[in-house]
């Protein structure tokens, strides 16, 4: 199996990285990996919907799996695998409320022995890598040897790929919202891992905002994860190839990405889709060119109302040339 290039990544994002987003972020980059949102174990095992339902155009695709019991992660990983999912994550590093009272997400960070024994399950079932997103610490935890030892437990069950947001997430008193922004960054931190363990693949997240960020850490590890900007400013996606994976194709220009999603969007449409299921994720596209409001008000304003169509979007793109 050819390994996956690692070097940029869009991370999970609840609600944000739908296959939608994912479809849209595949125009701009053939080499970024996705990840999709985090899915609970409970979902697939019980649920109704298709939770993993995926546009083929979408690979190189991780499935994030939410849960901390071994034999449904393991089975989980099992259909996602057949599925043709590219890897599964597993989730230690989300701090929310709702899934703490399911033991999974960061709090797993003080269980290392349990996280290792849902890898172990899971690597025992699938042949695609099994990887773990977490955090540099939780609450007090936050020392380096804390980290280590989460990091020597789950390795030593096989787990050789680690995507570490560089800061610690409070389990009591702050919200997911504040868990991504209060918590200091500690980029050190990560560099230090990587040099301590130069067998294990490691990638850096959070914060990062420019292509420039990314290839200086690049100097350090092995990939960098990016989230909230890849799905603010998309645009930065269009050179990830170019800039850090040594592609020589063309960029492609904002227009052309446009362009190139409209085939997307007429299916979705026809299907019976909703415009603006697909319209929420890509009004960042223009985001600091002339008339970008003028696009992102056009759309906002009539994306969601009945039966509107493609016409939109050509609407909203012509009331940006008028600005
Ligand atoms: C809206 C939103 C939803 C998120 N959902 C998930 C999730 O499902 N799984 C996960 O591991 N992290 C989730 N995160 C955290 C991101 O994956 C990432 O670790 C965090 O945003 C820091 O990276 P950034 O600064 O590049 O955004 C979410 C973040 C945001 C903004």
């Amino acid at each position: 199996m050819k390994p996956l290039n690692r070097t940029f990544s869009i991370a999970p994002m609840l609600d944000w990285t739908d296959r939608h987003y994912r479809y849209f972020a595949r125009i701009m980059s053939a080499q970024a990996l996705l990840y999709t949102e985090m899915v609970t174990t409970g979902a697939i095992i019980h649920g109704k919907g298709d939770y993993l339902a995926y546009n083929e155009e979408e690979h190189p695709l991780a499935l994030q799996l939410g849960g901390s019991n071994a034999s449904d992660l393991a089975t989980c990983a099992k259909l996602a695998e057949q599925r043709g999912y590219d890897e599964i994550n597993l989730n230690v590093g989300c701090p929310s409320d709702r899934v703490q009272n399911g033991r999974f997400g960061a709090c797993l960070m003080a269980e290392p022995k349990l996280v290792a024994e849902c890898v172990d399950a899971m690597r025992s079932v699938v042949d695609i890598p099994v990887t773990v997103k977490t955090r540099i610490g939780i609450d007090e935890l936050d020392s380096y040897e804390f980290l280590t030892e989460f990091i020597d437990t789950v390795s030593a069950a096989g787990c050789d790929t680690f995507i570490i947001h560089a800061r610690k997430a409070w389990l009591q008193g702050l919200s997911p919202k504040e868990n991504r922004e209060i918590p200091e960054l500690d980029y050190q931190r990560v560099y230090r891992l990587k040099r301590d363990y130069s067998a294990l693949n490691i990638s850096i997240n959070g914060g990062v905002k420019t292509l420039d960020e990314c290839a200086e850490h690049l100097k350090h590890l092995d990939g960098v994860m990016v989230g909230r900007e890849a799905y603010q400013n998309p645009y930065i996606l269009a050179e990830v190839d170019q800039r850090l994976c040594g592609s020589d194709k063309p960029v492609l220009s904002r227009d052309a990405v446009l362009e190139k999603m409209l085939p997307y969007i007429e299916k979705h449409l026809q299907a019976g889709g909703r415009l603006n299921h697909i319209t929420r994720h890509i009004t960042g596209l223009y985001q600091g060119e002339v008339g970008s409001r003028a696009w992102r008000r056009y759309v906002s304003e009539n994306a969601h109302k009945p039966g509107a169509g493609i016409e939109v979007i050509h609407q909203a793109r012509a009331s940006m040339e008028a600005v």
